[in-house]
């Protein structure tokens, strides 16, 4: 079973993520901006919970930067609720919010809800994320009915990457970008207290940003969204397959265990680890005792 932290005492909720967006019009508007980042393990969610993330959220790319599969397609249910569950034991402040993974709400509205409701129960989310604009609109409606918050998803949607044919800029034609515009009012009708817009270019970002009610979180979509989501691992150089154009790299923790790594092996190898003040020693009296044996 999950505890949920109480609202209170800096505790980010949903209500809280929805004013930011009525108060970006005031003179602090660069202030509230929403960050949001994804976390799959509970150190990392500790620290970017403490480090003041406004949201942490347990993405499937999960199955990409964690568990070494080629896209987010074959990330299950039960591998999202064991990495939801340790962010939890993490995450005292941050929104949680977690991925419904493909395949788990697809086969029905009911079943849908059945999961969602797993994540929350279980796992301790306090709001899923579900990828897909006009198309999604009816499931997005019957979450919100059974009183789970949805963060909504379009313009690059991982998950469709066999529809889609690869991982692209989405609303490049004046088509799709009405297609786009059409998507973000529908999941915003539906109910959904933000959207998060993936790979779209800034100007039709800016716009939809303009015209919703709901934040918009952008990740690829430039700078006029109302906050910004990326990959944990592409912000401190963990992404091994390389980083997007669009993720600012802000460490290379990826050279830095290298180098660790390296240090330890050259160290064992050498004899120098562990030292004498790196290990236990006898108790007085069992040396004492060896001491009068060897005599
Ligand atoms: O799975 C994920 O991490 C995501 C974010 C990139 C928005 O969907």
């Amino acid at each position: 079973m999950s505890a949920l932290p109480r609202a209170g005492n800096g505790k980010v909720t949903v209500p809280d993520i929805l004013h930011r967006k009525s108060a970006s019009g005031d003179s602090h508007s660069a202030q509230q901006k929403i960050t949001c980042l994804t976390a799959y393990d509970y150190p990392t969610a500790r620290l970017l919970d403490e480090a003041g993330v406004d949201i942490l959220l347990v993405g499937d790319s999960l199955g990409m930067v964690v568990l070494g599969y080629e896209n987010t397609l074959p990330v299950t249910f039960e591998e999202m609720l064991h990495h939801l569950r340790a962010v939890r034991r993490g995450t005292h402040h941050a929104l949680l919010v977690a991925d419904m993974p493909f395949g788990s709400f697809h086969v029905s509205h009911e079943d849908t809800v059945r999961q969602a409701l797993r994540l929350v129960k279980e796992g301790g989310a306090e709001a899923v994320k579900i990828e897909g604009g006009e198309r999604r609109m009816d499931l997005i409606a019957r979450l919100v009915e059974a009183e789970i918050p949805v963060m909504a998803h379009i313009g690059l949607t991982p998950q469709s990457v066999l529809e889609l044919g690869g991982f692209r800029v989405q609303g490049k034609s004046i088509a799709a970008a009405e297609k786009l515009v059409r998507d973000a009012h529908a999941v915003e009708a539906a109910g959904a207290f933000s959207v998060v817009l993936e790979s779209v270019p800034r100007e039709l970002a800016a716009r939809i940003t303009g015209e919703l009610r709901i934040p918009t979180i952008g990740i690829g979509a430039g700078p006029d969204c109302d906050g910004q989501v990326l990959v944990f691992h592409d912000l401190v150089g963990l992404s091994l397959d390389g980083t997007p154009k669009f993720a600012r790299q802000y460490v290379n923790l990826g050279e830095l265990i290298t180098r660790a790594a390296r240090a330890y092996c050259d160290d064992v190898r050498g004899g120098q680890f562990p030292s004498d003040a790196e290990s236990f020693h006898n108790s007085r009296d069992v040396a004492e005792a060896s001491a009068i044996k060897s005599r």
